[in-house]
């Protein structure tokens, strides 16, 4: 049987400059869903490119003496190098320079002209480069006596030229109908209303579709002092990459109409009013959907290569890879909102989700079914807690659909939040079974065996699942996890919990996301950033602290200390980066902490109470300034605390204090 058909596009961006990180959002978006629909059986078609014609990029070649092609090659092999590295795998790449491209256009527009849907004219109006965008006097606003476009706030040109125009006034109400019995055509559903009411309503001005004043376009067959008006240039990509009106129009009759275009929602009016008057001019189907995300900001503002306020990617791939980038990308905003970029956001994230839920994860289980099975699966067992394994297994194996079900609605965020759901509540069922504990015991064997299992299937599961938006972590986790067959690495493979087959060979290697020091890390990407903030920041507080402390020297209550007391003690997240048993001693443990800013050496003794492995990667809570003291030859530079408890019997149990995840290494309690 054929398999269903899946095809996703991009906008084609403009070469004006290098692609930033707002253009690779767009496109790991349109390539993790292109693989997710393969993992789940489609025949996926993803086509991203470029929109290469235009006065804006004539201009900018001017500027650099080179021409508009030498300009736009360059940026092309530089936009094709970023989405290699960020794991992108498109199937084509359409250049709207490409000779496929414009004899197609041509085409187009020529029918147009001979149906009647396009008359020559004059046009006197205004113009924004930039956005390559006519306006109304009535729609241009105005800033310091200055008309400005009402898209991206710049001068907009008066302009006038002989033109060919578009009747779009001819299609409105038809395409009013269309959209208002289609509510999944343009997503989400209040981009639907803002076309409906703020251009269809009010009424189609006919559209201007050719210049004459710069030449760097697609020439009219008919006509050579007109170039093809670069939206209709552009906005024809979506066919011509796939042979439409060509002789070979074999994609275009497979994959046509397309499934999702994803645009930026600053773009939505050309495709959700224009594009399908075009198409329907064409006699052809409408995209099934146009799914308008929302903008990455920089500050308040919108990030964009003319405003010069943005963040590349390189930089960040290069320290953390792409998966990281990627994983943040799809996971911070929901797909449709706006979202703040700023490093610190994605290094807390690549910390608290990445090293620790989910590195922790592999890590753990994999050191446990070495530790106590000699790093070889062990068969499943009967021996269950139906109490402790059924509500994760049964998690587990729902995973697949809940996931799906985000993806089809291209709720990225939540897909992967529903993936992490199941991460946590793995890391939560080894608190509850406590493996370390089951392993002392011999009796207990089987049942440990059910429990290191249920965590290798559910890794499992998280590692096939998490492929479409981290394409190359899953091969990591695999091999760690000893799993080779390609059978285990499927969507179908899910259809069941508990497929991973004993007697294969774990692997403990390196890990998938080591944690990093969140300061050091900033400083790293954009040196002296936030430096003089924090410097206020900290004076600041010196300030409200000093008065607190005026306003505290009250009367003190017998047996309490005053609030003056509590601030000397200085407590702080350390996270343990090394913990080991202290020779000659049964109750010494030392660690090694992280402070973010320093480390310390700290001795406990609470041997007898916590395993020194499983501490690592943990925060805990740190007296930090307790004069530091030696303990058997080591200096001890502060004092981790722990809750203790008297048992019936007269043992104590014990557990040392842990911080959220979260936290970064060094952060102040109080
Ligand atoms: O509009 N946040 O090209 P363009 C999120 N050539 N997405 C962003 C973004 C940001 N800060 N900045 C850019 C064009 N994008 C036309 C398209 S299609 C037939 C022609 C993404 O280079 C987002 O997808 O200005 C946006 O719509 C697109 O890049 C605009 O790219």
């Amino acid at each position: 049987m054929d398999k269903k058909t899946y095809y996703i596009t991009t906008p084609i961006y403009y070469p004006s400059g290098n692609m930033h990180i707002g253009h690779t959002y767009t496109t790991v978006a349109a390539d993790a869903m292109t693989r997710f629909k393969r993992l789940t059986g489609y025949d996926a078609y993803f086509l991203t490119g470029t929109d290469e014609h235009g006065q804006k990029i004539e201009r900018k070649a001017e500027e650099k003496g080179v021409t508009p092609q030498a300009y736009v090659d360059e940026i092309v092999a530089n936009t094709k190098e970023l989405w290699k590295l960020m794991e992108i795998e498109y199937d084509d790449f359409i250049r709207t320079t490409q000779e496929r491209h414009e004899k197609v256009v041509q085409k187009i527009f020529r029918r147009f002209y001979e149906q009647g849907d396009i008359y020559k004219s004059a046009y006197e109006g205004l113009y924004c480069t930039p956005c390559e965008s006519f306006w109304t006097p009535t729609q241009v606003v105005e800033k310091d006596g200055v008309k400005c476009c009402p898209d991206c706030g710049r001068p907009v040109e008066a302009m006038q030229e002989e033109s060919y125009f578009f009747r779009m006034s001819k299609y409105q109400d038809w395409l009013i109908n269309y959209i208002e019995t289609h509510p999944d055509f343009i997503q989400p559903a209040k981009r639907a209303n803002e076309m409906l009411n703020n251009f269809l309503k009010p009424g189609l001005q006919d559209l201007c579709v050719s210049r004459t004043s710069f030449k760097w376009g697609v020439p009219v067959d008919f006509d050579e002092k007109h170039v093809v008006y670069v939206w209709i240039d552009a906005l024809s990509n979506y066919i011509s990459a796939l042979g439409y009106a060509t002789d070979h129009d074999e994609l275009f009759q497979k994959y046509w109409p397309a499934d999702v275009h994803l645009v930026g929602k600053e773009i939505v009016r050309f495709h959700t009013i224009y594009w399908p008057i075009m198409l329907h001019a064409l006699g052809l189907p409408l995209p099934k959907q146009v799914f308008a995300h929302g903008w990455l900001l920089f500050g308040n503002d919108k990030m964009s290569k003319s405003k010069g306020n943005v963040v590349y990617p390189q930089p960040i791939v290069a320290r953390y890879g792409a998966d990281a980038l990627r994983y943040y990308l799809l996971r911070e905003m929901p797909f449709g909102a706006d979202g703040n970029y700023t490093n610190e956001a994605f290094l807390t994230r690549m910390n608290a989700d990445l090293a620790n839920d989910l590195g922790n994860l592999v890590s753990r289980t994999v050191a446990m079914i070495e530790k106590y099975f000699g790093g070889i699966l062990p068969a499943w067992t009967d021996a269950n807690d139906a109490e402790a394994d059924v509500p994760l297994k049964e998690h587990c194996a729902a995973l697949p659909r809940l996931v799906e079900e985000q993806m089809d609605k291209l709720q990225y965020s939540q897909a992967l939040s529903e993936i992490w759901k199941v991460i946590g509540e793995c890391n939560k069922y080894i608190d509850l079974t406590q493996p370390w504990v089951l392993g002392k015991d011999e009796a207990k064997k089987d049942r440990l065996a059910n429990v290191l299992l249920t965590l290798a299937e559910c890794v499992r599961f998280v590692a096939v699942l998490i492929y479409p938006f981290m394409p190359t972590t899953p091969a990591r986790i695999f091999e760690q996890l000893g799993v080779a067959d390609e059978a285990l690495k499927t969507w179908e493979s899910l259809d069941a919990f508990g497929k991973l087959p004993a007697g294969i060979k774990v692997c403990k290697g390196e890990a998938l996301f080591p944690r990093i020091d969140i300061k050091k890390e900033m400083e790293a990407l954009n040196p002296g950033e936030g430096k003089e903030e924090k410097a206020e920041a900290k004076q600041e507080k010196k300030e409200q602290k000093a008065e607190k402390k005026e306003k505290k020297k009250e009367e003190i209550p017998e047996g309490c200390i005053g609030f003056g007391d509590f601030e000397k003690v200085k407590l702080r997240v350390a996270r343990v980066i090394a913990c080991e048993r202290v020779e000659k001693s049964d109750k010494l443990l030392k660690f090694r902490l992280s402070l973010g800013d320093e480390e310390r050496t700290v001795l406990s003794g609470i041997a007898k109470f916590h395993n020194p492995e499983d501490l690592i990667g943990k925060n805990l809570v740190l007296l930090a300034n307790l004069a530091p003291r030696k303990i058997m030859g080591i200096e001890s530079q502060g004092m981790l605390l722990s809750a203790v408890a008297k048992n019936p019997d007269g043992t104590e149990t014990l557990r040392l204090l842990t911080a959220d995840p979260i936290m970064p290494d060094g952060a102040e309690i109080g």
